[in-house]
């Protein structure tokens, strides 16, 4: 089998040392290069003040090499704070409205994708299979055909795709979004998203096959196609019993003193949907006299992309609505919401949302959300909690069993918590059951196998595509 070449902004390399986890992103990669040798490549998450090309550091673990670099003070600031986080991320949420473009950080952003490429090709042989993830490094493909790489290359957008319209708010959108047309497959995470992008590059003048599913520009191919990210469900419903006696979890059982748990956890990001959330909890206590001392909000936040202004205001707003619903609603021995900004190791998660009655799930605007699915996942299937979930999040379009609201409801979402604390124990073993099937079915090994499949098949397709394109366009 040939080796497989992952690529993100971020790599956990494993070890005592190991930067911070990137999430679910860190669980797919782990996924994709289980049973295969393979590079990972990316961003050590340091920064240093030496603006020299950075050396890449090589680390060997388990048939994998880690290959990491530093990023340069003004890297970091033009192309991680900068595009990526203050111009990519809030345009693809759909938050145009806080998009903060200067071509300074679009060359930065340029220059780093350039500088990625060029530390990546020497460990590049010819038989390799490179995957690559998220939008730091949209136009990453195009630097490596540049470089003469043929090699299949595969990107996943783990972020939502807007509708065309707004993906051409960003200036330049063909250095960026446009450069998407240099990768073998382009993977998004729901029909919707990948909808968007085939009518983007049909307004650039690609040209679609029948199934829309590939796009020709100008001799090369684009295959554009749906894969819902997933989980390692199996395992994350083991580690969510196993955790059930740690020191942290019967803590925690033990300070709610027989109260119902709501649990949300979220990094700390306007796209998350915290205030709303927070809100809709303080309208549940004021309409719900009865659910006042008998229920407890533990919202996990891990503070995000610190440098960056509107995350500055949004850790200054969360702050700010939780303090004063605590301060209205609380008492002496209850405090309603218990908001804290450390992270925890996914084991310690999932035993805390096993320990909950009710999962808070509310993005105005998410790829998929796999908070979602682990929390589906940890559930006990003979007592579950239940999951309220953002239509806005991509899980909505997989987990029917949760009570889908709309974020921008607030008096909706606090009526969608009473629902779930009400519920009766049938009707959630029955919507619990239906969502861990579909989980179990469609977890993160059969992900990372569909795309590489779908990869390996969109080099041979073109041939095949051909012809009806031909007839298409006479
Ligand atoms: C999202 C992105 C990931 C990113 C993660 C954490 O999930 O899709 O690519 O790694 O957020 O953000 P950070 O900026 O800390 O890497």
């Amino acid at each position: 089998m040939s080796r497989l070449i992952l690529v993100s902004n971020r790599v956990a390399v494993p070890g005592p040392e190991a930067p911070r986890q990137a999430g679910g992103l860190a669980v797919a990669v782990n996924a994709a290069l289980k049973g295969r040798d393979g590079i990972w490549f990316g961003w050590s998450g340091k920064v240093t003040e030496d603006r020299a090309a950075p050396r890449p550091t090589v680390v060997e673990r388990q048939r994998r090499t880690f290959v990491t670099l530093d990023l340069s003070n003004v890297d970091f600031q033009e192309y991680y704070n900068g595009f990526a986080n203050r111009v990519l991320w809030p345009i693809l949420h759909y938050r145009v409205d806080l998009a903060e473009f200067t071509s300074v950080e679009l060359a930065g952003y340029l220059r780093v994708n350039a500088l990625f490429a060029n530390a990546l090709s020497p460990f590049l042989l010819p038989d390799d299979v490179i995957w690559v993830h998220d939008y730091h490094l949209l136009p990453l493909a195009k630097e490596l055909r540049a470089l003469g790489h043929e090699n299949p290359i595969g990107f996943f957008l783990h972020i939502p795709c807007p509708p065309p319209d707004m993906l051409m708010v960003l200036p330049q959108h063909a250095e960026t979004v446009g450069a998407l047309t240099h990768y073998d497959l382009v993977g998004l995470q729901t029909e919707a998203d990948a909808d968007n992008l085939r009518r983007y590059f049909e307004i650039r003048h690609g040209i679609a096959g029948r199934t829309r599913e590939a796009f020709e520009f100008g001799g090369s191919y684009v295959h554009v196609r749906a894969f819902p990210v997933a989980i390692d469900t199996a395992a994350y419903a083991q580690a969510a019993l196993n955790a059930m006696k740690s020191r942290l979890v019967v803590g925690l059982r033990d300070s709610l003193g027989g109260r119902r748990l709501i649990l949300g956890v979220d990094r700390l990001d306007y796209s998350k949907g915290i205030p709303g959330r927070v809100q809709a909890f303080g309208h549940l206590l004021d309409t719900r006299p009865e659910w006042r001392g008998q229920v407890t909000y533990l919202q996990i936040t891990p503070k995000s992309r610190a440098e960056v202004p509107e995350y500055i205001e949004i850790d200054r707003q969360v702050s700010s609505i939780v303090g004063q619903i605590n301060g209205r609603h609380g008492e002496a021995d209850w405090t309603p919401i218990r908001y804290v900004n450390r992270s925890y190791s996914r084991a310690a998660l999932a035993g805390l949302f096993r320990s909950a009655n009710v999962g808070l799930v509310t993005p105005l605007r998410d790829g998929m959300n796999l908070v979602a699915k682990e929390f589906v996942a940890a559930q006990d299937p003979e007592n579950p909690g239940v999951l309220v979930l953002s239509r806005f999040a991509g899980a909505a379009a997989e987990l029917d069993g949760a009570l889908i609201v709309n974020p921008h409801e607030v008096e909706a979402v606090a009526e969608a918590i009473a629902t779930a604390l009400d519920m009766p124990i049938e009707e959630r073993k029955e919507r619990h059951a239906r969502m861990f099937a579909h989980l179990a079915e469609y977890d993160i090994d059969r992900w990372a196998h569909q795309f590489l499949t779908a990869l390996s098949e969109s080099r041979q397709r073109p041939r095949m595509l051909g012809r009806p394109r031909q007839l298409f366009a006479s």
